[in-house]
C-alpha cells in the first residue's frame, strides 16, 4: 500500500521530526532479554525502511545499539542512507558497531564528553538537563547541522522522552499480531490523573500487509 508521508512544517524555520515503534498486540517492543529483531513483520519493516529513506538523520539511544547492534541504513526500499545519530550520555556504546559502518552516510554521537568512536564524524556534547539531554535541545542541534526531517527510532525510553517534551510532530506506532506477554513495554511516561489528560491524538490508520496496522498519529494535535 501506498502510505503519503506529509513530512514537512509550515514553518520552515523548524525541523520536521517523526517518532516510530513497533509493538505487539500487548504493548511490548522486546522480550525481557531485547529481543526486538522480528518483532516486525515483512510490512513493518519495509514502512520502517521507508521511514528511514524520508529522512535526513535517524535517532537511536544507546541500549537499542548495545541490544540490536542496528545497521539504521535502508535496504528495503530504494532511496538514500540518513545521518545515523545515538544518544549515549555515559560513552556506553563502545568503539565499534555496524552503525558506524563507512557508507557515505554522516555518524553523529550525542554525548555529554569531549570524545567520540574514532570512526564516527561528528559529536554533539550536550549538559544533561535532569535526567538527561532535552529532547527539544537534541532537534535544534541537529536542525542546525541541515538535518529538517528527523526520525526517532527508538527504543522506548528515548521515543518516550521526546514525546513527554512535546518534540515529535507525527508518531508511527506498527502493532504486529503478536503476544509476547511480558518484556520492554512500549510508551512510558509519568502518571497522569486522569484521561482528560491523555495524548489523543488526530489518527489514520492504514492496514499494511500480514494483519499489521500502521497507526499515524499527528502529535502537533489533539492536547
Ligand atoms: N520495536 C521497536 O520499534 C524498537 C525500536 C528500537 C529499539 N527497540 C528495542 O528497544 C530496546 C531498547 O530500548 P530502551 O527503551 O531500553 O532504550 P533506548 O531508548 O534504546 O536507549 C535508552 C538510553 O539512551 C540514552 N538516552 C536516550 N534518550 C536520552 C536523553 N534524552 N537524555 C539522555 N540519555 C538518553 C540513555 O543512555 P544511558 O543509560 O547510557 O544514560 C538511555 O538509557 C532494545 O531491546 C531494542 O531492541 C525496539
Amino acid at each position: 500500500m501506498e502510505i503519503f508521508f506529509p513530512f514537512t512544517n509550515a514553518d520552515p524555520q523548524r525541523p520536521f521530526v517523526v517518532g516510530q515503534l513497533g509493538q505487539s498486540l500487548d504493548g511490548r517492543i522486546a522480550t525481557i532479554s531485547g529481543d526486538a529483531l522480528d518483532i516486525g513483520g515483512a510490512a513493518g519493516l519495509s514502512h520502517l525502511h521507508s521511514l528511514r529513506a524520508n529522512v535526513n538523520a535517524v535517532v537511536v539511544g544507546a541500549a537499542t545499539v548495545i541490544a540490536d547492534d542496528p545497521r539504521l541504513n535502508v535496504r528495503l526500499v530504494p532511496g538514500a542512507n540518513p545521518a545515523r545519530v545515538v544518544i549515549d550520555p555515559q560513552g556506553r556504546i563502545g568503539d565499534e558497531g555496524r552503525w558506524l559502518a563507512g557508507d557515505g552516510a554522516r555518524r553523529i554521537l550525542i554525548t555529554t564528553r569531549n570524545k567520540a568512536p574514532a570512526s564516527c564524524d561528528e559529536f554533539i556534547k550536550l549538559e544533561r538537563r535532569g535526567s538527561g539531554f532535552d529532547p527539544c535541545e537534541i532537534v535544534s542541534e541537529l536542525f542546525k547541522r541541515g538535518m529538517k526531517r528527523i526520525l526517532i527510532e527508538g527504543g522506548a525510553m528515548t521515543l518516550s522522552r521526546f514525546l513527554e517534551a512535546r518534540a515529535l510532530d507525527r508518531l508511527h506506532v506498527v502493532v504486529t499480531p503478536l503476544i509476547i506477554g511480558s518484556g520492554k513495554s512500549s510508551i512510558d511516561l509519568p502518571p497522569i490523573a486522569s484521561l482528560a489528560e491523555a495524548m489523543r491524538p488526530e489518527t489514520r490508520v492504514f492496514i499494511l500487509g500480514g494483519g499489521e496496522v500502521l497507526f499515524d498519529c499527528d502529535m502537533r494535535s489533539g492536547g
